[in-house]
């Protein structure tokens, strides 16, 4: 299958000292600016899991909900999302809240144990939003096929944390 991460590094603008010094922001504005590129993610990310027996899609807010909805719709599946606190009603799961793990919430009868699911971020950092999902998913007792994302940040040590509750990371494009 095509390598298209030097395509989408193409269209990542990289800020010094932001937010703070010593970081470099990824800024993944311009992927969604144009639409050639995100269909080619998307494109590869369908390639990927269409023949994978995933029963939903569950993404984080807010950015990954552009490309995750525009495969769910692709896959024809179901979304599950994945929000901070406070912003969805009904009843919800919380996720643990912890030095790894970022508080956040989906609502419970999203999925159970017969299904599997993917979860998909845009960029993965240290991780903690990652493990939030990892968590709430592991409460329904639904099978996490895999976490994808457009780029991880492998330095940030995220990929190695979601490593260590042994879900695999597929990524289209990382930062060394
Ligand atoms: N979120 C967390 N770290 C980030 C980074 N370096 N670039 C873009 N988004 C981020």
């Amino acid at each position: 299958m095509a390598d298209i991460s030097f395509e989408i590094k193409n269209h990542i603008k990289s800020y010094k000292n932001w937010p703070n010094e010593g970081d470099i922001f990824r800024d993944l504005t311009d992927i969604y600016r144009h639409s050639e590129i995100t269909q080619k993610c998307v494109n590869r990310l369908y390639e990927r899991y269409i023949n994978s027996n995933l029963t939903h899609i569950a993404v984080l807010e807010a950015r990954a909900f552009i490309l995750g909805s525009m495969l769910a719709a692709r896959l024809n599946l179901p979304l599950i999302l994945i929000r901070k606190p406070h912003k969805m009603a009904g009843e919800l799961l919380h996720s643990q809240n912890d030095s790894h793990t970022r508080a956040l919430q989906m609502h419970k009868n999203a999925c159970n144990e017969q299904d599997n699911v993917l979860i998909f971020d845009d960029l993965i950092a240290a991780g903690k939003s990652t493990m939030g999902a990892i968590n709430l998913i592991n409460q329904t007792g639904a099978n996490i096929f895999e976490v994808a994302c457009l780029v991880c940040l492998p330095d940030l040590k995220g990929v190695q944390n979601i490593g260590t509750l042994n879900v695999p990371v597929f990524n289209l494009c990382a930062y060394e």
